[in-house]
C-alpha cells in the first residue's frame, strides 16, 4: 500500500472483533515503530504489548472503554526521558519522539487491515499500576490493536489547507 493512501484510510477504530491479531502482523507494526526517527536518534522508548485478558482488565482502570479493553493487543507507548534529546532552552522532545513512532505504527496497522486508535485520555498512574511501570517511565498514548468490527463511514473532516498553510510568513 502507498503511505498516502494508508494516509488517507487510517481512522480511529473503536470496535474490535475478538480475531487474534497474528504474530508476524504484530512484529510487523512494531518494527514500523522501531525505525521512527527521533531526535538525535536517540530512540527513548519502549512499548508494552497487553494480549492477556487480565491485564486488559486492569487497563480500565486507566481508560475505562469497553471497546478499548475488548481489542486483542493493547499497545502502550512509554517514553524513557532521561534517555531523550533535549533542545538548548531545555524544551523536552520525548513526546514528541515517541508519537512519531506511535504513527507509525499506526500506518503499518492500516496497510495491515488492523484498526487503531490513539488513546491519551488516560489516567497514568493507573497504567503505571496495571503494568508495573518504574517511576522514571512516562506514558505517551496507547492504541488498541485489532481487525475492526465494521467498516467505518465517511472519514472526519480536516480543515482546508487554505485555512492551515501560510506562505513565507505568518
Ligand atoms: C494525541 C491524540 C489523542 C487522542 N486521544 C483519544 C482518546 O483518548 N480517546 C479516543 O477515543 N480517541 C482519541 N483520539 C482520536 C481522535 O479523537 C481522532 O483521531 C480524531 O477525532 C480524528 O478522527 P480520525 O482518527 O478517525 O481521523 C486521540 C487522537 C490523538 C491524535
Amino acid at each position: 500500500m502507498e503511505v498516502f493512501t494508508a494516509i488517507e484510510k487510517r481512522c480511529s477504530i473503536r470496535s474490535y472483533k475478538t480475531t487474534q491479531v497474528g504474530k508476524k502482523d504484530l512484529y510487523r507494526v512494531l518494527e514500523a515503530g522501531r525505525l521512527a526517527p527521533s531526535a538525535s536518534n536517540k530512540q527513548p522508548w519502549q512499548f508494552i504489548v497487553v494480549t492477556d485478558k487480565q491485564v486488559k482488565e486492569k487497563l480500565r482502570a486507566a481508560y475505562d472503554k469497553d471497546w478499548f479493553v475488548s481489542a486483542p493487543v493493547i499497545i502502550i507507548g512509554c517514553a524513557v526521558p532521561e534517555e531523550a534529546w533535549k533542545r538548548m532552552d531545555g524544551q523536552e522532545y520525548w513526546m514528541v519522539d515517541v508519537a512519531i513512532a506511535i504513527q507509525n505504527m499506526i500506518l503499518a496497522a492500516t496497510e495491515l487491515g488492523l484498526g487503531t486508535c490513539w488513546i491519551a485520555d488516560f489516567d497514568e498512574e493507573a497504567i503505571r499500576k496495571a503494568v508495573k511501570l518504574p517511576s522514571n517511565i512516562r506514558v505517551v498514548a496507547m492504541t488498541p490493536l485489532g481487525h475492526p468490527a465494521d467498516e467505518k463511514g465517511p472519514r472526519k473532516s480536516r480543515k482546508p489547507l487554505a485555512e492551515i498553510v501560510r506562505h513565507e510568513h505568518w
